[in-house]
Parts: structure tokens; sequence; C-alpha cells
């Protein structure tokens, strides 16, 4: 690193705070001097090689100590110059959609047609790539003599616009490509990942800013920024699929496009497969469709490409689809049902949630039965009521949403939800709502029990301490119980084995007591836990914590 020569040399797991917190700031002015350089005099005044090394000791420093993370931090912002406005691309070659299928037959229909209309025989293989249906906002990127010249939405297929200054900001878009046709129009999906979408909205409600419904919106909302520097402290990521203009062939085939892709930096979907049999195509559909909830990013069904280019070409397309492609559509993740209650829980900094108990009902092969209503302004804005029925949807792991009230639904009766003035914990303490702001707080703080779980929790999650065993369940059951109140605690319940285990025997006579009753029959001998068992959970619980 140019000035501080041997800074970087450090491996990053040897770095003490006061190392990193320096070379982070010594990063930051770095790399703000090399964007700059590059994006405002066009002049860079280091390889795109030695920049890219500069970003990746900067993150990799940010992974190692995120409370280090700078408010300048290069990997929130970029330095692209502000854009003026969108101005509206004709596209050199028109983005085109897909048809769909929804059953297995339609898509065994789509090989049979592609073989009519090439004149294939039954015996001749038609290789197929199958890929997952990226949910989020197709683009297009042309670069002359390899660089990245100009960046546009899809918009109606014919004319987009231009968000070359906001794509700039993407570290999943390679500014320059080696060895690239003298034109080459690369195209494909922006996104953003679940878990980066529950995050932005959190913040978002904190400053008191709109919140997304879905993170296709967010990802939407982020690129047609007007200002490019607020798209770069969004994560946006990038998944290339296709190609527009070329001014040669790059590949023979789909599958060998996609290698070219990623030759030149590109990311493409790591669940792409090559298939020469229609049956192996529907059963990676299955497969991936059995993965859709636990996979970080939205997708809706998976597209089934015919991977011979010069197929591809003989195909070519009816009105804006290609004859050569089909999406094969998942069941939609959105369903309807009704709420049957609204609840406000209190989180860890005293932000209270409203919450809607839900009719189960399963969205995506999943049984739904609470969804968050985000805020008093979202609850107001979509007018949500008690035994309103609602459109929920379920995005992953993301927790459900209501999209929206079918009102002609509504029962006679239902009332507006009111906001209530004081904290729903036994201290009933007053509540709070800033100018400005989004969210409501209970001024508790310390003091309030709802607050204190909820940090407790926080503490014990994954993102902090990371205790196995000790997941909100059984906080609560110890909270409830006296056994810890404070974080400190939790390292102090070894201290007290014989109480541990008393509360969790009994919570589980509970619960298996409950089961029955649920089932009417009288708790049987067979329901009930053997001591053992009990002890053998505290141990491993103790064992967690002392891992820590
Ligand atoms: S191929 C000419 N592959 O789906 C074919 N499209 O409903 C170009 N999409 O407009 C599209 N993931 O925005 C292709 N792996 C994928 C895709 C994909 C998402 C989008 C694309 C297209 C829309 C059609």
């Amino acid at each position: 690193m140019t000035g501080k020569e041997g800074a970087g040399d450090i491996p990053v797991g040897e770095l003490t705070p006061l190392e990193a917190a320096s070379e982070l700031q010594a990063l930051a002015k770095e790399i703000a001097r090399h964007d700059k350089a590059y994006y405002q005099k066009d002049a860079p005044l280091i390889s795109d090689a030695e920049y890219d090394a500069l970003r990746r000791r900067n993150d990799a420093i940010e992974a190692a100590f995120p409370n280090l993370v700078r408010k300048d931090s290069p990997s929130h912002r970029l330095g692209a110059a502000p854009a003026t406005g969108f101005a509206k691309i004709t596209h050199a070659r028109p983005m085109l959609s897909l048809n769909n299928a929804f059953v297995d037959d339609e898509v065994m229909e789509f090989v049979a047609r592609v073989r009519r209309f090439l004149g294939l025989a039954e015996s001749v293989a038609v290789a197929l790539v199958c890929e997952p249906k990226i949910d989020g906002l197709s683009i297009s990127l042309r670069y002359e003599r390899g660089k990245f010249v100009l960046g546009a939405t899809r918009g109606d297929g014919t004319t987009g616009e231009d968000v070359t200054a906001n794509l700039k900001t993407l570290n999943d878009i390679p500014e320059k490509l080696e060895r690239a046709p003298q034109v080459l129009e690369v195209r494909g999906e922006v996104y953003m990942t679940r878990k980066d979408f529950a995050a932005l909205n959190r913040s978002q409600q904190a400053a008191g800013e709109k919140i997304f419904a879905n993170p296709r919106n967010a990802a939407a909302g982020s690129l047609r920024q007007k200002d490019p520097s607020i798209t770069a402290t969004r994560p946006l990521r990038f998944f290339a699929y296709a190609w527009g203009e070329l001014s040669e062939p790059v590949a023979d085939t789909q599958w060998r496009f996609l290698e070219r892709l990623r030759h030149w930096g590109f990311p493409t979907n790591p669940l792409g497969k090559l298939f020469e049999r229609a049956e192996d195509c529907l059963a990676a559909y299955r497969d991936l469709e059995a993965k859709r909830a636990k996979l970080d990013y939205d997708i809706d069904g998976m597209v089934y490409k015919v991977n011979r280019l010069d197929w591809q070409q003989r195909l070519g397309q009816v009105s804006r689809a290609p004859r050569w492609a089909i999406a094969h559509k998942f069941a939609a993740e959105k369903a309807m049902t009704r709420i049957a209650a609204i609840e406000l829980q209190v989180g860890r900094t005293g932000t209270l949630t409203p919450v809607a108990h839900l009719d189960p009902v399963t969205v995506g092969g999943v049984v739904v039965s609470r969804a968050t209503l985000h805020n008093e302004d979202y609850v107001a804005e979509k007018d949500i009521r008690v035994s309103d029925t609602v459109i929920v949807q379920r995005a992953g792991d993301v927790i459900p949403q209501v999209l929206e009230v079918v009102k002609k639904k509504r029962p006679q009766g239902a009332t507006p939800f009111k906001f209530p003035k004081t904290c729903p914990c036994p201290l009933k303490t007053p509540l709070v709502r800033k100018a400005g702001e989004a969210a409501t707080r209970c001024t508790g703080e310390m003091a309030c029990p709802y607050q204190q779980v909820e940090r407790l929790i926080h503490f014990a999650s994954r993102d902090a301490f990371d205790i196995e065993g000790l997941g909100e369940a059984n906080i609560q059951l110890f909270f409830d119980n006296g056994l810890i109140k404070q974080p400190a605690d939790i390292f102090k319940l070894k201290t007290k084995p014989q109480e541990v285990t008393e509360v969790v025997a009994e919570w589980h006579r509970l619960q298996s007591a409950a089961r029955q009753a649920a089932k009417g029959r009288p708790e049987t001998a067979g329901a009930k836990r053997k001591k053992g068992e009990e002890y053998k959970s505290v141990s491993n619980l103790f064992a967690a914590i002392d891992d820590r």
C-alpha cells in the first residue's frame, strides 16, 4: 500500500484492533483517492489488480473486525460521479422475456416443439442448460473494447434507462474485461440477498425511511437512485446469464458462454447444470424447489435453455420470447389467510414491532402463522385490522409479511388498529415516537423485562456469542425462573447445575403434558422424558457456554 509500506503484510488474523483500525483508516483514504482518480478524472493511478487487492484487504479486515467498520468505509461508498437523471436508452438488441411452463408436461412439450422445429429425431439428445430464475431486475451491460460503457434497465424490452453510474458501484460488475470482443453486451439480473434486504429494511426503519416489500423492490429502488453514492451503500449483486449485441461469437454453446462470462469476472449462478435428458432437468427443478427456501436470494422458477447456440439461432423467437428457452415456474409464495390478533413485540433496543398472528396457512410449502407488520405507519397505510383477510408473502428465512388487505372480505365491525400508549410489558412504561422516526420505542430501557430478554437472546445468538442450545425458548425459561437476568449470568449457570436441570425437566414435563392434553389423552409414561436426557442436554449447554 502506497505511503504505508508493509502495513498490508501482516496477516489479518494477527492484527491487533489498534493496527486494524489504523489500517482501515489508511485504506479508506487510499481507496477514496483512487476512486477519485478513476471515476472523476478518468486517470487511474494503479492497475485494476492493485486496486482490487486494496479492496480485498479492506473487506477482509472489516470481516474480522466488524465493529471497526468506518462510516466512510469504501465498502459502503464508491466514488462514482453523481448521475443527473436517467436518459432513455434503446437496446441494441431487444431484451426478451420468457414463456412460462407450470407443469412437467409443458416442459416435455417445449422439448418436443424444439425437436419438431429443428427436425430432430427422438434419438437425438437436446442438451439443456438449467438455471434458477432469479427474482431480481434484468439489466444490460455494454462493453466496448473491454471497457464498461453503458448499463441499462430492461424497461419495456426495447427502451430502458441509463443507470451506468449506479451499476459502476456494484462489485459484481467488472469495469474492464481482458480479451473481450469489440462490442459485448452482457445481460443478467441485479438482486439483493434476503439477509441484506432484511438489514436494509432494519436501517430504513430506524432512520424513518421507506420499508421495501421484498428484495426485488429493494434492489430496484436501490438501482434507480438519482445519486449513485446511495446505490453504492446498497448491497446489490449481479448474476450474468445472457448476451445482447456481440461483434463476434464468443462461444458455441450456452454452457461455454457461461464459462467465458466467469473468465471475464462475471458471477454466474453456481446452481446451473447441463443435462441431455428432459427428465434430469425436471429432477433438478424439484431439487431446486426443495432448496428454494434455504437459498439466500429469491428465485421464482427454473429456466431451461437449449445448449447449442446454432440451434438457438435457428429456433429464433416468437413475438418477445425465444423458442429456445422456457421458464418453469414454482408455486407462488403468497397465500390468503385471516389475522386472528395483532401483538406488539419489544425488540432489544426497545423498538416495538406489530406482529400479526395468522390462521395458519401454507406459503410455498411452509406453514406460516405470524407475519411482521413492521411499524405503526405500515399498519395505518395498509389499514390492517384484526379479522381482516390478507395476502401474506414469505421469502425464505425472512419473516413473512402482510402484502395487502382483501378489503371486500373485511367483516363488519372490524376497527382500525390503535397503537397503545404504554409498553405491553408488566411495567407498562410509556412509549415514545420521535418526530421524523418510523419506530415507536419503549422508554423502560434496562428495566423493561421484554428488552432484557431480547438483549439476552441477541447475546447468545449466532450473530453474537453463538451459544448452541441457548435459543429463545431456553433464555425465556431461565429468565422467567430467575436464573439469568443479564449476559454475565449465562456464565454462572454452571454453578447451579441442579436448578438448571430441574427447570429444564419441568419445562419438558409441561410441554409433553400440553401435547398429550391437546390430543385429548392423559400423559403417558412413554411421553415422559428420562432424567438422563435432561442431564445430557444441560451438560451439552454447559459445554457450549465453556466454548465461548
Ligand atoms: S434468460 C432471452 N435466465 O426472467 C432470454 N432470464 O421472465 C433471456 N430471468 O426477462 C432471459 N433469471 O429478467 C434468463 N437465469 C435466467 C433468468 C432470467 C431471471 C428473468 C429475465 C427475463 C425474465 C423473463
